[in-house]
């Protein structure tokens, strides 16, 4: 069973920023499933999460590319939600090069619900400000 399923309730109205979650929650799958699973190895789970560290990066690259487009006026905010993002996946990436797999694993759940959270909450409002402007 994945980690995290995409639904249409996670859409944020955005096709570019949509198609970007649905890769995100599809790499923290094959991360989880990696994790729970004994054939992989150590390096394959570092390989993944370095993927999913690059991936992460241009996402919310794009994300503030579209905030400043719009001259967002809580991008402030938005970016910093973000930095506490990656300052995790930094965690686990650290973590994993230790061999710390078990610990990992809570910090993969914290991602996880952190990832759904953001979406329905901060980039939904994004998303919104955006058809708001473009409805003008
Ligand atoms: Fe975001
Ligand atoms: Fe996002």
């Amino acid at each position: 069973m994945p980690m995290l399923e995409w639904n249409e309730s996670l859409s944020i109205n955005f096709t570019e920023i949509d198609d970007q979650h649905k890769e995100l929650i599809t790499m923290i799958n094959v991360l989880y499933d990696m994790m729970i699973s004994n054939n992989n190895s150590d390096q394959d789970v570092l390989n993944i999460i370095s993927d999913l560290h690059t991936y992460i990066l241009e996402h919310f690259g794009a994300e503030v590319r579209i905030m400043k487009k719009y001259d967002y006026p809580e991008t402030p905010a938005h970016i910093n939600e973000h930095k506490e993002f990656i300052a995790k996946v930094n965690e686990v990436e650290n973590l994993c090069n230790n061999g710390a797999a078990n610990t990992s694993m809570e910090i993969l759940n914290y991602l996880s619900t952190w990832l759904v959270q953001h979406i329905n909450d901060t980039d939904k409002r994004l998303g919104m400000f955006i058809h708001s402007q473009s409805a003008n």
